[in-house]
């Protein structure tokens, strides 16, 4: 009885919940947001730091909602700074980061360093509900911490799916003892992403909603450094849409060589990039040195969600322009069927962009595209990006996880995803560092904290994880980089023989895909005392549930110090909190409310 009493609740608050969506989306059409539209600091090379190092880099972060036009479609977007994707971050190998976020965006935020380790500082993570309590509208919030790696890292909200509705920018780290530092002239960065004309939070809802059987939804564009060509004869009646976006160009000179840093910031697709009579030398991945070997040397390089590869080209070709190619892989996407979101979007899956080498004129490329085709939806070839060193991973697995993807439907019918049939429900303000401070037992948490421990110090972890879904995923983990030891087809672990496991060279990075019926092992070090979020980076994923918390030599952990700030931000959380209860003020956390109702009634 009471069971039923939920769901009428729920179906109740799922019908408020959609028409405040819809009053909402029409309030887009108002001139309530500010127009922007910027140049964007991703056609320059990276500027040069100037001042030596090590030093502290102080950057301000204004987090707001503005109307912006990324493929030529306005809606409203949650910038930095009046941007998208927000404004460059850089600094040097051991350079202290000290970044003041303010939050005028209306909902909470946090932002995540996605693959900075954070050694020592877990509670700048920026994982709501792990490592902190988000940051309410109208408050500021002070990240600071050391940087002991390098490479080419992002930022972005780690909260609901902000990140997909803009709140995403590029985070360099320079390594002065970077073997390649002479191979190339100048250091650019290209973005590649899915994009969605809808903001995300009606989208969740229906994602998440009971009965629910289509897929993920349907991106309306594909975008290289932000920008896109959107036709727009797909736009609704009365929505600015400009069809004249210029394609997005960047400049060579020839003769020169040119790092390009590749980071695939979408919510759910994976893209191949090329760029046409232009093989691309693969020297990082993930903030890893690659080896110089001529397996390196791709033409086509697939690049899944929030994975990063640096290149060098070679301006040898003739003078003139060359298409830059990011096309969707979709043979990674499941079919595209009716009952899906979004899924007649008009996108073009083959976004192109211009490589214009100085002296060409402006005439349109003619080039043409790298044949490329993946059977399945997998990572760059291994050999491709062995590390600089050999790094031999370790031998004695000190602790051993396995971690079955799972896919069930709650009473609700309510399509949810999990680890070992486990869909993970963040606790926005009590967040899971402070309650291993606490001195709280993670093995005493709910089991929808997914949460996996380990206190050996330097132990070595390692991950199983069988995916026996026909979903591709791929996986982050926050605080480490790890050593990929097996992978391949076969999601049982009788699929898997240790005989062949390499420990010898095995490629390192922060994250794997692991494509649908297939599996795959990781190792790593626990040299990070900390809470630490390993999930499926697929934002709708997340939602879903994809996601376990490892909590790492919490005996040690729980004795260190949680800055006074972070401890007082839970407190603004909770006042905040109280005072906008209405549906009206705060969609998404409604949405988690009604969420965790859901699981009530499971
Ligand atoms: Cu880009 Cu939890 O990460």
């Amino acid at each position: 009885m009471k069971f039923k009493i939920f769901s009428i609740l729920g179906i109740t608050l799922l019908c408020c919940f959609l028409a405040v969506t819809a009053t909402l989306i029409e309030s887009d059409k108002s001139n309530k947001l500010e127009s922007r539209s910027t140049k964007s600091y991703l056609f320059d090379p990276l500027p040069k730091l100037t001042e030596s190092s090590p030093a502290t880099r102080y950057y301000h972060l204004e987090l707001k909602v503005v109307k912006l036009s990324p493929d030529g479609y306005e809606r409203p977007v949650w910038s930095v700074n009046d941007q998208y994707p927000g404004p460059l971050i850089q600094c040097n190998k051991g350079d202290r980061l000290v970044i003041n976020v303010t939050n005028n965006s209306e909902d909470p935020a946090t932002i995540h360093w996605h693959g900075i380790f954070q050694h020592n500082t877990n509670w700048y993570d920026g994982v709501p509900g792990q490592t902190q309590c988000p940051i309410p509208n109208r408050v500021s919030f002070t990240y600071n911490y050391t940087v002991d790696q390098f490479g080419t890292f992002w930022y972005h909200s780690h909260f609901l799916a902000q990140y997909v509705d803009g709140l995403v920018g590029v985070l360099i780290v320079h390594d002065p003892d970077d073997p390649y530092r002479n191979s190339y002239h100048e250091d650019y960065v290209i973005t590649v992403s899915d994009w969605y004309h809808s903001p995300t939070a009606p989208l969740l809802v229906q994602r998440l909603a009971p009965h629910y059987t289509g897929f993920n939804p349907y991106p309306d564009s594909a975008l290289i450094s932000g920008v896109g060509q959107y036709n727009c004869s797909g736009a609704p009646a009365g929505y600015y849409c400009n069809r004249n976006v210029p394609p997005p160009t960047y400049n060579v000179n020839k003769g020169k060589k040119y790092r390009f840093r590749i980071i695939n910031t979408s919510a759910y697709v994976t893209f191949t990039f090329s760029i046409d009579n232009h093989p691309l030398k693969v020297i990082e991945v993930e903030g890893t040195h690659v080896k110089n070997v001529s397996a390196a040397t791709v033409t086509v390089i697939p690049i899944h969600v929030a994975q990063r590869y640096s290149v060098i080209l070679d301006a040898n070709q003739p003078v003139d322009n060359y298409y830059i190619r990011a096309s969707i892989i979709d043979s990674c996407l499941p079919p595209r069927t009716n009952d899906t979101i979004n899924y007649n979007s008009s996108i073009n899956f083959n976004a192109t962009g211009i490589l214009h080498y100085q002296g060409a004129g402006s005439k349109k490329p003619t080039s043409t595209a790298y044949p490329f085709t993946i059977p399945l939806c997998q990572d760059l070839n291994a050999s491709a990006i062995r590390p600089y060193k050999d790094s031999p991973a370790p031998s004695n697995v000190t602790n051993d996880f396995v971690f079955n993807i799972t896919f069930a439907r709650n009473d609700d019918d309510v399509g949810l995803l999990g680890i070992n049939n486990s869909s993970f429900v963040p606790v926005f303000n009590n967040p899971t560092n402070l309650r291993i401070m606490l001195q709280e037992n993670f093995t005493d948490f709910d089991k929808n904290q997914n949460a996996y421990g380990y206190d050996i110090p330097n132990g070595c972890v390692q991950i199983t994880l069988l995916n026996n879904q026909p979903a591709n995923h791929p996986f982050h983990l926050h605080g480490h980089t790890f050593w990929i030891v097996a992978s391949g087809l076969g999601a049982f672990l009788s699929n898997i023989s240790t005989s062949e496991y390499n420990l010898k060279n095995p490629v390192i990075r922060d994250t794997i895909i692991i494509p649908e019926f297939s599996h795959a092992v990781i190792r790593y070090l626990a040299d990070n005392p900390g809470v630490w979020a390993f999930h499926c980076h697929i934002e709708w994923h997340v939602e879903m549930g994809l996601v376990a918390q490892l909590i790492e030599r919490p005996t040690e952990f729980s004795n260190r110090t949680l800055p006074e700030d972070v401890r007082a931000l839970c407190l603004q959380y909770d006042s905040y909190y109280k005072n906008h209860k209405r549906l009206t003020t705060l969609p998404r956390d409604s949405m988690v409310k009604r969420l965790r109702m859901f699981k009530k009634v499971k």
